[in-house]
């Protein structure tokens, strides 16, 4: 079972050999690859299976991070539900000016001290000192061009013992994380429906073909209704 092995220590491998986390971009999208459609909403593209399914891969993680858009806009919870059994990895939202409501779910009980809010270094303290009281935990990483710079929080996930990330969007932060070559593996689910206009899940990267690295299709499998496609990269 030398594959099956290789599989489960990835993540540990990539922290021990560069200091990074495996990182999992999981996306939910239409035919067309819309994951939002032209009035913003998401909310279900993808079958329950396809859900589920999603909830098993929260499950073989040790942390879950999205940008502040999907956490505005979604309120999600980030927890390990749909029947899936096993511990909710940590939860990481990206918002680095700490612009966030604190009425989101993320911030109350009882997932607040789950949660885990990075920013840079020039959010504002009393920000900070609101997510804190709430039992929040509050990283300042460095900035990239105005935003928390992926690199050095994928480096601090790592050092904080998370091996396996999934990154759950939305579009620009899981642009940025790909551009910065940070992700090794997409699991794409597909439903069987054409949305024509929204947001294209990779819509905020924009890479020459030559210049655009080919991965490999490591599995194909229909859940329920949608497809699953899971394509690898090298290091
Ligand atoms: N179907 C799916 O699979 C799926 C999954 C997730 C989300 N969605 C949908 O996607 C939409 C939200 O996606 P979105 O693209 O608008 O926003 P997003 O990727 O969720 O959040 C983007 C925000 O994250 C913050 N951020 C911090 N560091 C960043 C970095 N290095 N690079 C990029 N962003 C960084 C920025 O805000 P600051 O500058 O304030 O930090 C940025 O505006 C929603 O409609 C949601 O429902 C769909």
């Amino acid at each position: 079972m030398a594959d099956e092995a290789a599989a489960q220590l990835a993540g540990y491998r990539r922290a021990h050999a560069h200091g990074l986390p495996r990182i999992t971009w999981k996306v939910a999208a239409s035919l067309d690859g819309h994951i939002a459609d032209a009035r913003g909403a998401s909310q279900w593209i993808t079958s329950g299976d396809a859900r589920a399914d999603g909830h098993a891969l929260r499950a073989a993680a040790d942390a879950i991070v999205v940008g502040a858009n999907t956490a505005r806009l979604d309120d999600p919870r980030l927890t390990v539900r749909h029947g899936v059994r096993g511990r909710s990895p940590l939860r990481v939202v990206v918002d680095s000016r700490l612009r966030l409501p604190l009425t989101l779910k993320l911030f109350g009980r009882p997932l607040a001290p789950g949660t885990v809010v990075v920013c840079g270094k020039d959010a504002p303290e009393a920000r900070e000192r609101a997510l804190l009281a709430r039992g929040v935990r509050v990283w300042r990483v460095p900035v990239l061009r105005g935003r928390v710079s992926p690199r050095a929080l994928a480096a601090r996930l790592a050092r904080e013992g998370c091996h396996e990330v999934l990154l759950e969007g939305g579009a620009t932060l899981g642009a940025s994380w790909f551009a910065a070559g940070l992700v090794q593996r997409v699991v794409l689910y597909s439903a069987p429906l054409v949305l024509g206009g929204g947001l294209p899940w990779s819509a905020a990267l924009k890479v020459p073909l030559a210049r655009a690295r080919r991965g490999t299709v490591t599995q194909v499998t229909r859940v329920g209704p949608d497809v699953r496609t899971v394509v690898e990269w090298e290091e």
